[in-house]
Order: C-alpha cells, then sequence, then structure tokens
C-alpha cells in the first residue's frame, strides 16, 4: 500500500542511527516542530480521488507560486495526538472524527479530500514510521498534522486543479508555557475570528492567520491568548484563538453551542462526553460574557491544549479572577481524558484506537 516506504525498507533498512530514541530533553518539550523521518504525501487530481499515497523522508514540499492554497487560501489542516502506553505500545486518539472533520472542511472550501479510512491509514502509516519519536509514557505525545492544500496552479480565482495531502509528526509537550497552570485570557471586541456564514467552523488556515494579530498584541501585554465574542452581538463568547471554551457553575457545565462560528473541538466533544458520564449537566447554548463573572471555574479544550484552566479572563479592562490552582472540576476531567487516552483507564467509549 505504501509502496515508496515499503521500498525503501527492503532496499535499505532503517540504519541503527534511526531505530535509536531521539536524544530530546523529553522533561521539558513545548510545543514547537522538531523534525523527525518521515511523512506521508498523497495527491489528487480536481474531479478525480486520492491515490497512490507514499511515505517520504520528512522535509521541505514544491509547490508553484501559483498554487491555490499560497495564493487563495485553500488549505485545511488537523491535530491529533498518539500517546505511549505504559507497555510501549501506541495508541491514536479518535482519528475517524479527525477524518470527517477534514471532510466536512473540504465541502466548505471546494476540495477533494481523502476518503476517512484513507486518512486513517495515512495517520497509522506515519505514526509507526515514526515511533521512535512517540515520546515516553507520560511524557507528552506524538502531535500529529494532517495538512490539505489546493496544489495545483491557479491564476484566475477558482478551486485548484490539484490537491495535496501531507501528514507530518512532532512530538510535543504543554501548548501554553504555563503548562497545566492557569492561562490568563483577554476578550477582544473590536476583533473577530468569524462571521456567521463564513469558516469559522472549518479548520481553514485562514482561521488562524486572521487571529495572529490580536493575539500578538494579547502576548505583549502579558496575556496568554485571547477570548473572542460573537461579531453580531458582541455578547456571547465563541472561542480562544487555539481552543473552545467552557464555563462551570456548580454542576452545569455550559459551552458555545456549534453554529458555523466556532470549531467543533474533538477534544470539546469528547469532554461533553466525559462529564455527562461523571454527572456534570452539559449545555451546549449561548452562553453570555457576563456569566463570566458568577463562573466557578473556567477552561479551555483542545488536541494541542488538551485542558487548560483558565485563571482569569480581562473584559473592557476589567479582570475576572478564577484563582492560580486548578480547578476541582477542570482536573477531574482533565484526569479522566488523559488518563483514558493514554490507555490508563478502561475505554468504554470506544475512542481509542491501537497502532
Ligand atoms: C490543535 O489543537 O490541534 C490545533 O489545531 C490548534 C493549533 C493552533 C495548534
Amino acid at each position: 500500500r505504501f509502496p515508496s516506504f515499503h521500498a525503501r525498507q527492503t532496499a535499505s533498512p532503517i540504519s541503527e542511527d534511526v531505530a535509536e530514541v531521539p536524544e530530546l530533553d523529553w522533561e521539558n518539550l513545548g510545543f514547537g516542530i522538531i523534525p523527525t523521518d518521515y511523512m506521508y504525501v498523497m495527491k489528487c487530481s480536481q474531479g478525480s480521488n486520492f491515490l497512490n499515497g507514499e511515505l517520504k523522508q520528512f522535509g521541505n514540499i514544491e509547490l508553484s507560486p501559483s498554487a491555490g492554497v499560497l495564493n487563495y487560501g485553500q488549505g485545511l489542516f488537523e491535530g491529533l495526538k498518539a500517546y505511549r502506553k505504559e507497555d510501549g505500545s501506541i495508541l491514536l486518539f479518535r482519528p475517524e472524527e479527525n477524518a470527517l472533520r477534514m471532510r466536512m472542511g473540504a465541502e466548505r472550501m471546494c476540495m477533494q479530500s481523502p476518503t476517512v479510512d484513507q486518512f486513517v491509514e495515512a495517520v497509522k502509516a506515519t505514526v509507526s514510521a515514526n515511533k521512535r519519536w512517540v515520546p515516553p509514557s507520560g511524557k507528552g505525545s506524538l502531535y500529529i498534522r494532517p495538512l490539505l492544500m489546493g496544489s495545483g496552479a491557479v491564476l484566475g480565482l477558482a478551486p485548484a486543479p490539484e490537491y495535496t495531502f501531507i501528514v507530518y509528526v512532532s512530538p510535543v509537550g504543554n501548548y501554553f508555557k504555563e503548562g497545566l497552570a492557569p492561562i490568563n485570557l483577554v476578550i477582544e471586541h473590536e476583533l473577530h475570528r468569524a462571521t456567521p456564514g463564513g469558516t469559522g467552523g472549518v479548520k481553514t488556515i485562514g482561521n488562524y492567520a486572521a487571529v495572529l494579530k490580536a493575539q500578538s498584541a494579547a502576548k505583549a501585554k502579558g496575556y496568554s491568548d485571547v477570548l473572542y465574542l460573537d461579531c453580531v452581538h458582541k455578547k456571547y463568547l465563541e472561542e480562544v484563538s487555539s481552543c473552545n471554551i467552557f464555563v462551570v457553575k456548580g454542576n452545569v457545565i455550559s459551552t458555545p453551542a456549534i453554529k458555523g462560528t466556532i470549531l467543533p473541538g474533538i477534544t470539546r466533544k469528547s469532554i461533553i462526553d466525559v462529564a455527562r458520564s461523571l454527572g456534570f449537566q452539559v449545555e451546549e447554548r449561548l452562553v453570555a460574557v457576563d456569566e463570566l463573572l458568577e463562573a466557578d471555574e473556567v477552561f479551555c479544550t483542545g488536541t494541542a491544549v488538551v485542558i487548560s484552566p483558565v485563571g482569569s479572563v480581562t473584559y473592557l479592562g476589567k479582570r475576572i479572577s478564577y484563582g492560580d490552582g486548578v480547578g476541582v472540576v477542570s482536573q477531574q476531567l482533565y484526569s479522566v481524558l488523559t488518563r483514558l487516552q493514554m490507555g490508563l483507564i478502561e475505554d468504554k467509549m470506544n475512542w481509542t484506537v491501537s497502532l
């Protein structure tokens, strides 16, 4: 199925060097790119199917200056993680969900996309080929980044004539420099991330470019990240630049409903199910910014972020604090989710996939 990888293995088996565990500071992995051994590449022309995916040495790719992705932003990405279990085996977390989300995004962006099976097989092949980069159990994870781009050349505005699907990986630790300590958010009320009818609900690359200005300004002022409000009423919580948001009040956990402007996070969806299974009442609805004043705890969820407790939210110069520690509910959810992902508790949901 992966001709060049098998050819490579037959012709020149992975050298002893490559089989060695990389010399990385596993205790202090942040969230930055660490080049690994292989990436997966698969292409297709507009109107046909993806075919002949193969593993290649990780490295630069060649694109026409007139590629659709470079000129008109026809691009999507995904993010998922592989964890090493205590017995050394490797688990993926809900890869079919990422495959389905990429297909949904591709439809919105007029792109061809791999099938769910192709996506999952590509992820498995890439992780297998880069096994040595999966951190030791409990020391982080292998972040998997599937990309889909309009790689064909266009000049007039139109869908690209060719699409390229790539999967690469990097070992990672905590996303925020705060680690698991609470982060400090600031609410943005001038710049918006998404508009009704736009692409906020799909994982297109442009959504992430659009938040860089507010994020840089927030970081320059010492905040960890930006929390966005809806652009119509400027009143309802939407999401943080890189993750979804939850508000806890007593036994009720509320999160903004998915309505086209919010990314349907897979960690978000998993936390909703985990919280319900633990007896919390979870509400997906409009969450007004004022509710932050009454909340006991606030936390963010995302693949990269996992669960990040929020220590404060600043809105129009007023700081609402939730304390320096991790809230009880955030801690409980974090613990159940991560133990599930690492194979430390029984996976009654059937979410993990063995490599
Ligand atoms: C993820 O959590 O996987 C994302 O895609 C967010 C990204 C900004 C790191």
